[in-house]
This record gives C-alpha cells, structure tokens and sequence, in this order.
C-alpha cells in the first residue's frame, strides 16, 4: 500500500505532467503539460470533448499508465517512481473502477463479482457478507444471485460500483458510468455516485453527461490535452482560472 501522507497533503496531484504516444503518423500528445491538485474528498467531474484527454488523466491516476514527462503523485508518492509490483498493488487496492460498458465477469454472479476484488487481495472472512452490505448500499441485494446478463444495464452498473467499492478505495474513479444507459437510469447512477461523494472518498468521474457535470462541485475541462477550465482551482499555481459558480460553470463546460 501506498503510505499515508499529511492529510493537507492533496491526495493527487498532476505537475506538468505529460503522455505521449509515438504512433505511424507521429507524437500524439493525449495530455499536454497537465498541473492540478485534488484534495482528499473532494468530487471532480472531468469534461471535454471526444480526445482530450480524459481517460490518459484516468489511466495516469490509477496506474494504468504513466507520464512520459512530468509526474503524477498520489498520497504524496510519485506513481512513475514505483516498480510494477507496487504499481499494480496501487491499482488493486488504492483505487475502485467504474467503466462505461460495467465490465462484470459474465460468468460470475453479481454476489460474486463483487466478491472477486476481495479475493484478489487476500481478505480471508466476511467477503460474502461485505459484498451483501455493498450490493445493498447500492440497491440491488436481490439481485446478488443473479448473472449479468440477467440484469438491466442500471443494475450491472450498480454491481459495478459496488465491486468498485470492495477494497474500500481511497479513490473512486468512473469513466463515462452513465455513457451506456437511458436517461432515468442514468440519473438513477448519478444520485447513487451523489450519495458515495461522502468527503470521505475522493470521486473523480469522466463525463459527458451535462447533469452529472452538474452535480459535481468542481469541473475540470480538458481540450487537445490540457487543462481548460478549473472551476475550483486547488492550491497549484496562477495557471489555473479563478472559482467560478458550479452549476453554471459546469453546464458550459461540456465540450461536445
Ligand atoms: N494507446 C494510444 N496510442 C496512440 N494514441 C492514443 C492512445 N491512447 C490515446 N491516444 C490518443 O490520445 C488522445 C487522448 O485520448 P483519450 O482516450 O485520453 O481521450 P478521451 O478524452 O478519453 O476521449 P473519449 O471521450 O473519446 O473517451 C486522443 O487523441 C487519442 O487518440
Ligand atoms: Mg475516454
């Protein structure tokens, strides 16, 4: 596990941080020059148009990838400095996914999709019971029998994040979570991921999605790469725009 840090310590932070792709047609830069800190508890919506970057910032957070220059620091340790190991257990145990598509296993029940993580990192009792408690919390107990195909994208979505929150993560990620769903049952996820945004855990999401954008104290948006707009700007330097009011703000933001 990654140490705990001072809590006044932002739980990441992005400094000049840099990805870039060397493909056939050259340097693709996904993220271009990237500083910004996030405090423990807080809940960012990250928007932008299709491209610009969202998901290299998801990746570069939960250690899926690293920066090319530049560095990402999580609890105040830099992820590009850790060995693979280190890295994957960041992965495994400091953050929870949520994915457009839910991703379930679909051989697994919903009971035993959330159980997975739970087994991965070696929790030897009460995983059954814990798994309950969260497919509660997320209104699906009923369900936990069931396999994913038997469910409604709203409740594979919801076992989803349920799974997502087996490890307890410090950080809650969710790329596009209402991209794949109608429109009430997507609002339905969006009061859920209200719910989880505690100031406990820290909830960054990646969306489209104007009124989940909206909910979101602070939105970060992103074009070709870089940062935007920032509309509450956490201790890092003059680059980044002044406060602004959310709702308003964020209803702007959305690129596309
Ligand atoms: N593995 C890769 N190889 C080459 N280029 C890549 C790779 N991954 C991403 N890119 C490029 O980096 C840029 C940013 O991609 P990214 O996936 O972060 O965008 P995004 O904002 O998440 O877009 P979307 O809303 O479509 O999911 C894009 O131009 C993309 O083509
Ligand atoms: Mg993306």
């Amino acid at each position: 596990m990654i140490d705990t840090n001072p809590s006044d310590e932002p739980i990441i932070r992005f400094t000049h941080a840099s990805r870039r792709y060397e493909t056939g047609r050259g340097t693709v830069t996904a993220l271009d020059d990237v500083s910004v800190a996030i405090a423990r508890g807080q809940w960012v919506a990250i928007v932008g148009p299709s491209g610009s970057g969202k998901s290299s910032m998801m990746n570069l957070i939960a250690g899926i990838d690293r920066t090319s220059s530049g560095e990402v620091r999580v609890n105040g340790r830099a992820l590009g400095t850790l060995s693979e190991e280190r890295l994957a257990r960041w992965r495994r145990d400091g953050v929870g996914i949520v994915f457009q598509f839910f991703q379930l296993m679909p051989t697994l029940t919903a009971l035993e999709n959330v159980v997975l993580p739970m087994e991965l990192r070696g929790f030897r009792t009460g995983k059954r019971s814990r798994a309950l408690e969260l497919l509660d919390r997320v209104g699906v107990a009923d369900l936990a029998g069931s396999l994913p195909s038997q469910l409604s994208g709203g409740e594979q979505q919801r076992v989803a994040i349920a799974r997502a929150l087996a490890n307890d993560p410090a950080i809650l990620l969710a790329d596009e979570p209402t991209g794949n769903l109608d429109s009430a049952t997507g609002e339905r996820i969006i009061d859920l991921l209200a719910e989880l945004a505690d100031g406990a855990r820290t909830l960054i999401i990646v969306t489209h999605d104007e009124r989940l954008a909206a909910r979101a104290p602070r939105v970060i948006a992103l074009a070709d790469g870089a940062v935007v707009r920032d509309t509450d700007a956490y201790s890092v330097g003059a680059d980044v725009p002044a406060r602004e009011e959310p709702s308003v703000g964020a209803a702007r933001l959305i690129g596309n």
